[in-house]
C-alpha cells in the first residue's frame, strides 16, 4: 500500500510517500520546504504562509513523486482533461486561485501516480494554511479518484515514533517499533505543549497542556528579543551548546512544582524581556541568555513529564514535535530518567519537526486499526467532498 501525505498546518510545505508492505515501511520520499519568509518577522503570518503553500505545493509534489519514482509524463494517448473536470477543480481551489493554475498544469503534464491513498492534515493548525493542503488533497482526490484520509497533526507527531527509527536512517524497509503501553507522550512544538496519556494506538487522553504559550513559541519569542531570527529553537540550541560555563542569568521555571500536568511559558518570555531591558546584547550575554532559556524550558518539560510518567505508571515516554529535536532536552531526559526503568523514545530530528511522513504513518494506522477512527475525532477515509479543516482539533 502506498500513501501520499500532505502537510501544510503551519509554515512547512511537506509531501511524503510511504510504502507499507508485509508489515514493513519504506519512506519512498519525504520532502519538506520550509518557508524562510517568516524569518524577518520573528513568527508565522498565516496569510503569508498560505500564499507560500500555494506556490510550493506543486513543486514539492513533483519532487516527492520523482524521488519515489512515481512521476510519469502523460502519455499522448491519455484522455485529456475535459472542461467539466477543470471547472470542478477550479471550484475546489476557488480560494487558492494561485494554486489552481499550477495544479492544472501539473495534471495536464503527468499521469495519475500509483498510490492507494491521499492523507492530509486537517487540524490542528493555522486555518488558512490547513485549507490550502486540504483543498489540494480534494482536487487530487477528485481528479485521480483516490480516497482521502484526514489526519490529526498531533497524532502524526506521536505515531511517527512507531517507525523503527534506527533503521529509518538506512532508508530501507523498516518494521513497526514495538512500544509498551501505557505511554506518556510529550508533544512540544511552536503551537502545542501537551502531555498525552497513550493507552494504545488511537487511544489518547490529554492530561495536561500549556495554559498560554507553547514551549516552541517561548524559544521563538526569546530569539526575537535577542535579535536571533525565526525559528528560535534551533539557533538558541546551537548558541547554548557552544557556551561553556555558568550563567549569572536566572530565569523562572513557571508551574514546575504544581501537582497538575499543565504548563505556562508566557511568564518565562516576559522574564527574558525584563532581564534584557537596558542590557547590551553582547555575544557573551546572548550566549548566557540562550543557555538560561533552554535550561529553564528543559527543566519544566522534563519534570512535568517524568511526574506524569510516574503517576500513570508509564512504560514508555514518547517525545514529538519541533522542540523534541532539541539535543539538550533529549540528553537531560535520558540523564534524569536513568534510574527509572522507563524507555524514552524520540524521532530522528528531521521527523521531530513538521513533515508529511508522520502524516502518512498516522494515516496507515488509521486504516489498520478498527478502533482508531472511533477513538479519534476525525473519521476514517472519506469522500473528498466531506473533507474539512478543524483548526482546534484535539486528540482523545
Ligand atoms: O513541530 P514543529 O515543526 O511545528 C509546529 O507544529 O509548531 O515545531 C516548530 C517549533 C518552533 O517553535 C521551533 O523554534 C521549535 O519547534 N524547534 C526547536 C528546535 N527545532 C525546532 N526548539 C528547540 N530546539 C530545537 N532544536
Ligand atoms: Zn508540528
Amino acid at each position: 500500500m502506498k500513501i501520499l501525505a500532505i502537510e501544510t498546518s503551519c509554515d512547512d510545505t511537506a509531501i511524503a510517500i510511504l510504502e507499507a508492505k508485509n508489515g514493513k515501511f519504506t519512506a519512498l520520499s519525504n520532502i519538506v520546504s520550509s518557508q524562510h519568509i517568516h524569518q524577518n518577522y520573528g513568527g508565522v503570518f498565516p496569510i503569508l504562509a498560505k500564499r507560500e503553500h500555494q506556490t510550493n505545493l506543486v513543486p514539492v509534489l513533483t519532487q516527492a513523486l520523482q524521488k519515489a519514482k512515481l512521476l510519469k509524463i502523460r502519455n499522448s494517448k491519455s484522455q485529456s482533461i475535459d472542461d467539466r473536470q477543470l471547472l470542478e477543480i477550479k471550484k475546489i481551489l476557488e480560494k487558492e486561485s494561485g494554486l489552481y493554475e499550477f495544479t492544472k498544469k501539473f495534471l495536464e503534464t503527468y499521469e495519475k501516480p500509483k498510490v492507494d491513498y491521499i492523507a492530509v492534515t486537517c487540524g490542528p493548525g493555522l486555518e488558512p494554511c490547513l485549507w490550502v493542503g486540504v483543498n489540494f488533497a480534494k482536487a487530487l482526490s477528485y481528479f485521480w479518484d483516490i480516497s482521502v484520509i484526514p489526519v490529526n497533526h498531533i497524532e502524526g507527531h506521536i505515531l511517527v515514533n512507531f517507525l523503527e527509527n534506527n533503521l529509518y536512517y538506512k532508508k530501507e524497509s523498516f518494521p513497526k517499533r514495538s512500544i509498551r503501553f501505557p505511554a506518556i507522550s510529550l508533544v512540544v512544538s511552536g503551537g502545542h505543549t501537551q502531555l498525552i496519556l497513550v493507552k494504545g494506538i488511537g487511544k489518547y487522553d490529554i492530561i495536561g497542556e500549556t495554559r498560554d504559550d507553547a514551549a516552541g513559541e517561548c524559544f521563538d519569542k526569546a530569539a526575537r528579543i535577542l535579535g536571533l531570527g525565526y525559528p528560535g529553537g534551533p539557533i538558541i540550541s546551537k548558541i547554548a551548546a557552544d557556551y561553556r560555563g555558568p550563567t549569572p542569568v536566572k530565569l523562572p521555571r513557571p508551574m514546575m512544582h504544581t501537582k497538575d500536568y499543565d504548563f505556562s511559558f508566557s511568564g518565562l518570555k516576559t522574564a527574558v524581556l525584563y532581564e534584557t531591558k537596558g542590557k547590551q546584547l553582547t555575544k557573551k550575554y546572548i550566549s548566557q541568555m540562550c543557555f538560561a532559556v533552554q535550561d529553564a524550558i528543559c527543566d519544566v518539560l522534563i519534570k512535568k513529564t517524568l511526574n506524569a510518567a510516574k503517576d500513570y505508571k508509564a512504560k514508555t515516554i514518547i517525545l514529538g514535535g519541533g522542540v523534541s529535536a532539541n539535543s539538550e532536552l533529549r540528553s537531560q531526559f535520558e540523564f534524569k530518567n536513568k534510574n527509572a526503568k522507563i524507555k524514552i523514545i524520540y524521532p530522528p530530528k528531521e521527523l521531530s519537526t513538521d513533515n508529511a511522513l508522520m502524516i502518512a504513518v498516522a494515516a496507515y494506522f488509521r486504516l489498520k486499526q478498527p478502533h482508531f477512527a472511533k477513538a479519534s475525532r476525525v473519521k476514517e477515509k472519506i469522500a473528498w467532498q466531506k473533507l474539512s479543516v478543524h483548526a482546534n482539533l484535539r486528540v482523545g
